[in-house]
């Protein structure tokens, strides 16, 4: 499987190194060449010594030497691989890579890389929870570094959490799936994406709103723009960070996101996960209404266009190939999302349960049901990347098909 690969190891300090010297074995077991980065933290873990006997190859070290940049640059060192591994990824360099800093051999060349990252986190519980690290690994993700574990368990330091570096095993399973990454099956495919809620507004100050946090619409367009697709993501006001790769356009009500979307057609893939607003106040007042003595104002309401199905009821020729909707239930969530699809007249629903109970609005992960017009997929409780890297890969399949 992993027959000539090159694997570049970055080993940094940790308890969890040990598993490393395993993880090169079994790297080498299955044909892959393995050349180590050792940091100086790492080196207190494992030794040069029994990095080099099991990799057979030269350990470079935390340090410059100039022997080892005259035999093989940084630059060649870090370019001179199919993939990089940091394993474990300690608190400390996941920092430094986030903030692109390049002060010791690991980290300059992890920065001066064209070649894909998988880390495999290692730390302290309340370090791996901390705003900093979840920043830190928000941001690398959303560069595009890969990442395996960590797994929760007792740790070295007797607490108990999300901490422990992921087993060897799972790192390698991590590294066939990022080396067949370049495989990217919606290339040249073009994608429409919603998310996100609408705002509708009252008057200048006031809106109507609702929870959406756009994050399961963001990871939709993340996962296909990582097929390959070329991605237009149509989304209302959120605090998502922009997904990799795709051309963001921001809107605040459901007309503008109609307007949006037909203006980014033609387009193969529509997916529709934004939670638009069924209603919008009919008669927006130009100035802040005011509290007076008559009480408070009605609202009178009118409906917003349904983009979901417009987009679907398209002639063909404009009409995207695969138009998916989305069905936020609180009850019979399979019942009402198969009315749905029958009703929108989309190809798929992705039908989630959003009752308070299922913690789905602004959490990190979702439990759906995939309704083809030919029967149903239950998923299990996945983070929302996962669902939305399921949903890319099950829309890649049917379009090969198609
Ligand atoms: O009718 P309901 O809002 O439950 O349908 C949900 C699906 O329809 C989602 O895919 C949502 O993005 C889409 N929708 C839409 N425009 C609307 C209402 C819903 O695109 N006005």
């Amino acid at each position: 499987m992993l027959d000539g690969k090159r694997i570049l190891l970055i080993i940094s300090g940790g308890i969890a190194a040990y598993k490393s010297l395993e993880l090169i074995r079994r790297l080498r077991e299955r044909g892959a060449r393995v050349r180590c980065v050792l940091t100086e933290g790492g080196s207190q873990f494992v030794t040069p010594l029994s990095v080099g006997a099991l990799s057979g190859e030269k350990v470079y070290g935390a340090l410059w030497s100039l022997t080892d940049e005259a035999e093989m640059g940084h630059i060649q060192l870090s370019r001179d691989a199919d993939l990089l591994v940091v394993a474990p990824a300690s608190a400390n360099l996941l920092a430094r890579m986030a903030a692109g800093m390049s002060d010791d051999l690991a980290s300059t060349v992890l920065l001066a890389t064209d070649k894909p990252v998988l880390v495999a986190p290692a730390m302290n519980v309340r370090m791996w929870l901390h705003p900093a690290t979840v920043d830190n690994m928000a941001l690398l993700r959303r560069r595009g570094v890969l990442s395996v574990g960590p797994n929760d368990g007792d740790m070295a330091c007797g607490e108990y959490g999300p901490g422990r570096m992921a087993e060897p095993h799972e790192i390698l399973a991590a590294i066939e799936s990022a080396l067949a990454l370049p495989e990217r099956p919606l290339a040249g495919r073009r994608a429409l994406v919603t998310s996100g809620p609408t705002h509708e507004p009252i008057d200048p100050v006031r809106y109507i709103a609702n929870r959406s946090s756009g994050k399961q619409g963001h990871a939709v367009a993340a996962a296909l723009a990582a097929l390959g697709a070329s991605v237009t993501l149509v989304t209302g006001p959120t605090a998502e960070p922009d997904p990799a790769g795709a051309a963001v356009v921001r809107i605040e009500t459901a007309r503008q996101m109609l307007d949006a979307c037909l203006a980014a057609l033609p387009a193969d893939i529509a997916v529709c996960a934004a939670a638009v607003a069924d209603w919008r106040v009919a008669a927006e007042a130009g100035q802040k209404m005011k509290k007076g003595a008559g009480g408070p104002p009605a609202l009178a309401l009118a409906e917003n266009p349904d983009i979901l199905r417009t987009l679907s009821a398209l002639e063909p020729g404009r009409r995207p190939r695969l138009v998916v909707g989305f069905a936020a239930e609180t009850e019979s969530v399979l019942r009402h999302a198969a009315d749905k699809l029958a009703r929108k007249g989309c190809d798929w629903i992705v039908a989630n349960d959003v009752s308070p109970a299922a913690g789905t609005f602004g959490g990190d992960r979702n439990t759906v049901h995939l309704l083809r017009r030919d029967g149903a997929e239950d998923w299990p409780p996945l983070p929302k990347a996962e669902v939305g890297r399921r949903l890319a890969a099950a829309i890649a399949a049917h379009l090969k098909d198609a």
